[in-house]
């Protein structure tokens, strides 16, 4: 049977990686997969996650299997992240988090529920999104649209066609919107816009499915809710897929969430009930480890200190990481404008660079950026900026 069958074409993005690793030019350069290196050029384990791990050595007592939905701390944890401390809408009950195996896990999760509970939905992206993303919400079979996002001549959020292009979706779809740092333009809409997102999404009776990957890579971890709490306060249903591989840089752990938020909470007991059978289907119940040591960092505040400081360091090197390719770039290429890209938030932008651009960079260069021209600026380095930049402008 396994000889009818064709190749897979390799992933958009974890494809890249794989022939990255296997480029022998040790000058080459890794722009492709959004993964954070320091000034060395190393994706370190953070000081916290060190000193969780060296505490669950000796405190762990058992690895039996977890309940299907997880970690029991970790929920209220990830809710206190997300909502702040004592939230009505937690006390309230309307809140209910399932530990998943990373951000993608909760994504499918997510689809799975809607799959199967609301089979007539589609799912609306921004156009462009994550690469992975139709991946996901296709192995669950749901149908998939888009609507307006970017504005490629401005380099910035078209608005006016975003808002009008929800406003056309019909009643009771899904609507993916990415809480912060927006993969792959690092474009977010403002507080004030994402508030009349909010009226539009709870106007056409929209149910938002909020992917939010990078909290506290943008303006900081309250901050970066601000998207988040404009569509809560219209009293919407919302399902939010959290995942705490950058911010706590436990990428291979895999370690994230699905919080199902409803209206009341008989509604959020019994859509976690649903969601239930989806991860019993899927994989049963979720791996312990990175969600123990999320939950050890936050509920300890000499840790959690540790960790915000961390979380700050990082948000602040990419950030700095922006202007320095920015000035880079105007001293090799005058004539090409890249200030945009310190008007961006987190990990990555849209350097505008073509197709054949980013392949000339990776022939020529052993330079790897995805194929839409998104970088990875939280890659970049001042030790390999200059021979980036040069690069760049050859191929401009
Ligand atoms: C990315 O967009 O590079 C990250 O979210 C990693 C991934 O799995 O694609």
């Amino acid at each position: 049977m396994f000889e009818t069958l064709q190749a897979a074409p390799p992933d958009a993005i974890l494809g890249l990686t794989d022939a990255f690793k296997k480029d022998p030019n040790p000058a080459k350069i890794n722009l492709g997969v959004g993964v954070y290196q320091n000034s060395q050029g190393t994706t370190p384990i953070l000081e916290c996650v060190r000193q969780a791990e060296d505490r669950l050595l000796t405190t762990e007592s058992t690895k039996s299997y977890l309940p299907i939905d997880g970690l029991p701390d970790y929920a209220g944890h990830v809710q206190e992240l997300l909502f702040g401390e004592d939230a009505a809408i937690v006390t309230d009950g309307r809140t209910a988090t399932l530990h998943t195996p990373g951000g993608t896990g909760a994504l499918r999760v997510a689809a799975d529920f809607v799959a199967q509970s609301f089979p007539s939905a589609k799912i609306w992206c921004s156009q462009p999104t994550w690469a992975n993303h139709p991946n996901v919400f296709s192995a669950a079979s749901l149908a998939q649209e888009a609507y307006p996002y970017f504005d490629a001549d401005a380099n910035s959020l078209d608005f006016e066609a975003m808002l009008r292009g929800l406003a056309e979706i019909p009643s009771g779809q899904v609507v993916l919107l990415h809480a912060c740092c927006h993969n792959p333009s690092g474009i977010d809409p403002s507080p004030d816009q994402w508030s009349q997102i909010g009226e539009v999404v709870a106007d056409r009776g929209l149910l938002p499915l909020v992917d939010f990957a990078y909290q506290g890579f943008g303006d900081g971890l309250r901050e970066d809710t601000r998207g988040m709490v404009e569509l809560c306060r219209t009293g919407t249903d919302m399902l939010i897929c959290s995942s705490f591989s950058k911010n706590f840089g436990l990428y291979r752990e895999r370690v994230g969430a699905l919080t199902i938020v409803a209206r009341n909470d008989d509604a959020a007991r019994i859509s976690l009930s649903q969601a239930k059978r989806c991860v019993r289907a899927n994989y049963s119940n979720p791996p312990a480890h990175g969600a123990s040591i999320v939950s050890t960092v936050l509920s300890d505040p000499v840790l959690r200190a540790i960790w915000e400081k961390e979380v700050t360091e990082m948000r602040t090197r990419i950030h700095s990481m922006r202007e320095l390719f920015v000035e880079t770039m105007k001293a090799k290429s005058p004539q090409r404008d890249f200030s945009f890209i310190t008007r961006q938030r987190g990990m990555f932008s849209f350097s505008g660079l073509t197709r054949e651009q980013v392949d000339r960079l990776r022939e020529k260069f052993s330079i790897y950026i995805v194929g839409s021209g998104r970088i990875n600026v939280a890659g970049m380095t001042e030790r390999t900026m200059d021979r980036l930049c040069a690069a760049i402008a050859s191929v401009l």
